[in-house]
């Protein structure tokens, strides 16, 4: 690899802003002083802007008024200018309908702050799932150099000497509950330990499976993303950041020379061997179409069926939590099991290749992350299906259901909203068998609105008070990457559009066979056409406002629901802003 060529202060970006004798430099300088600050400090320096997804009700985020200062004090022991600027904090737990409805809009705004502000390169800070892609698409398409400081996984939940995980534990406890076999104490103190300490969710679920994307496409500091947020190496990565993104300035390492179809594919690797979250697939597709690589979900498919499933860790694992994980040697740790796989040569943020970042990696306990002899699933983490229920695709997590839904056949009970679906499911008189395949619709990007995570779709209660715990389940919806069993989801076309599960009817038999990937329903051709002719679109669901906006632009799930107007190739770049 040549060696980088190091910029001069006055090819700096934020020179255009503070450097020539004129009137507008004259009050960019002025109104820094009235910040504060000596032109000594800030003139012929990289200005690097820490982009903050902190807020106070950011639960996952609440460490990171304290990590700003640790990257600032990065910034400045090596010889730069730093800013904090607050980005749009997209929480997971309280944002309603769905955080997906406003991933956009994050990366909406880090693009278009990047590029109307004197930054040089930027800090990223987030993790809470949408915070990931949303940071990574702004600034992959603003071009600054950047580098992204994942919040770190919480602590391991703690109750009655057992471990909870974020999510899973939640859905499994609210079974019981609803079986009865829980009572107020218990629940209320569940309530208080499965969530202790600052951090994103620490099971394998969106938050970690898009953190250890990132990692893995070269974009943190080497195996940032599995340091747990209150551990004080968390500290020390932060001001690390701080330190190398003066650097990056200087060699001008911006990201499209990370982002490439190589590093794409180690993502996904990566992804498919840690047992990510399903979410995986619409985020990853979205942040490299930003950087114009077009990965297609049969491509995902392809290395999902090759791919063995090696992080013990929980939904998809059996055992163990993100804190294990990072222990057991964290992410290069496992990188380093898949070697051969990988290609080693791609750029990363540190300016060495990924197979330098490697280098003294080592696994500490194996079965934790297990040597590729000894996987958990000996396929990947993802399957992608299509049929005539799913032209377009739907996606399946086979490690995280029971295989006796593998192959398998049984009428649609179906539903057209969560509502409905939620009545239904908590009446004790319903008529359903552990066969029915529960059907979820009007549940996707345009029809949820903004793609929630109900794709989990509960067990109704008939069958867990007889014990079932699993069910086939079909819904045009996303799940939380915390979730599990056999939930086929990402429909798409979504039914609200017209996809052919808007065409379903209760009592239809539905067919799923994972080996072949396919998923169709029983129904004659003739009759499916019919019904095609008969449909009417509904309402819509916005009328003005974001949701308006995010209803006319936002793409299906087999392209990652970015806005069309925002995607690599639309229209001519915006270029720098005139000053
Ligand atoms: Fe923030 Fe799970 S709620 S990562
Ligand atoms: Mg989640």
């Amino acid at each position: 690899m040549t060696r980088p060529v190091r910029k001069q202060p006055s090819q700096l970006r934020s020179a255009r802003w503070f450097a020539p004798d004129d009137l507008r430099s004259f009050g960019h300088r002025s109104r820094l002083m009235q910040l504060g600050y000596s032109p000594e400090e800030f003139m012929g320096r990289p200005l690097i802007g820490i982009l903050n997804t902190w807020s106070e009700i950011n639960s996952c985020h609440s460490h990171f008024r304290e990590r700003a200062k640790d990257v600032k004090r990065g910034i400045q022991m090596a010889g730069g200018f730093a800013v904090e600027m607050p980005s749009l904090s997209v929480d997971e737990s309280f944002t309603k309908p769905t955080s997906m409805l406003y991933r956009n809009m994050l990366a909406m705004e880090v693009e278009e702050m990047i590029r109307s502000h004197p930054f040089d390169g930027v800090v990223l800070m987030g993790g809470c799932d949408k915070t990931t892609p949303g940071l990574v698409m702004g600034a992959i398409t603003a071009g600054v150099p950047m580098i992204y400081l994942p919040a770190g996984p919480m602590l391991r939940g703690n109750y009655r000497g057992q471990h909870l995980g974020s999510g899973s534990d939640a859905w499994k406890y609210w079974d019981e509950r609803r079986a009865g076999n829980i009572d107020e104490k218990e629940w209320e103190d569940l309530q208080g330990g499965i969530a202790r300490s600052a951090g994103v969710c620490m099971t394998m679920g969106t938050a970690s499976t898009m953190t250890a994307i990132t990692d893995a496409m070269g974009l943190t500091l080497p195996g940032a993303s599995s340091i747990p947020a209150v551990d004080s190496g968390h500290q020390r990565m932060s001001a690390d950041c701080g330190r190398r993104i003066v650097d990056m300035v200087w060699e001008d390492l911006t990201p499209d020379r990370i982002v490439t179809d190589a590093s794409v594919r180690n993502a996904a690797i990566v992804a498919m061997a840690t047992g990510c979250s399903t979410n995986a697939v619409v985020h990853l597709v979205a942040m490299a179409r930003r950087a114009g690589v077009d990965l297609s979900l049969d491509a995902l498919d392809e290395l999902g069926r090759d791919t063995p499933l090696i992080a013990n860790v929980r939904p998809s694992g059996k055992d163990y939590l993100m804190e294990d994980f990072h222990y057991a040697g964290g992410l290069r740790a496992l990188m380093v099991q898949l070697r051969d796989r990988l290609d080693l040569s791609c750029l990363t943020v540190t300016g060495r290749t990924m197979g330098e970042n490697l280098e003294g990696a080592r696994v500490w306990n194996d079965d934790v992350i297990r040597p590729l002899s000894n996987p958990i699933y000996k396929e990947g983490s993802l399957a992608v299906l299509r049929g005539n229920l799913c032209p377009d695709g739907a996606v399946i997590k086979p490690a995280a259901c029971d295989p006796k839904y593998h192959v398998h056949e049984g009428p649609a009970l179906v539903f057209d909203s969560y509502p409905e679906m939620k009545a239904a499911i908590d009446d004790d008189n319903l008529d359903v068998t552990p066969d029915h395949v529960l059907v979820l619709r009007n549940a996707g990007p345009l029809g949820g609105p903004g793609f929630p995570e109900w794709g989990m779709l509960p067990i109704p209660k008939a069958l867990i008070r007889q014990g079932h715990r699993d069910m086939l389940r079909i819904s045009d919806a996303r799940m939380s990457g915390t979730s599990y069993g056999a939930c086929v989801l990402h429909v798409a076309p979504e039914a609200y559009v017209g996809g052919p599960l808007a065409l379903l009817r209760t009592g239809d038999i539905v067919r799923l066979d994972l080996p072949l990937r396919r998923l169709d329903m029983l129904v004659d051709e003739a009759e499916i056409v019919r019904r095609r002719e008969a449909w009417q679109p509904p309402e819509p669901r916005f009328e003005r406002g974001w949701g308006w906006m995010f209803s006319k632009h936002v793409t299906q799930a087999d392209t990652g629901c970015d806005f069309d107007f925002l995607q690599h190739d639309f229209g001519r770049a915006a270029g720098e802003p005139d000053i």
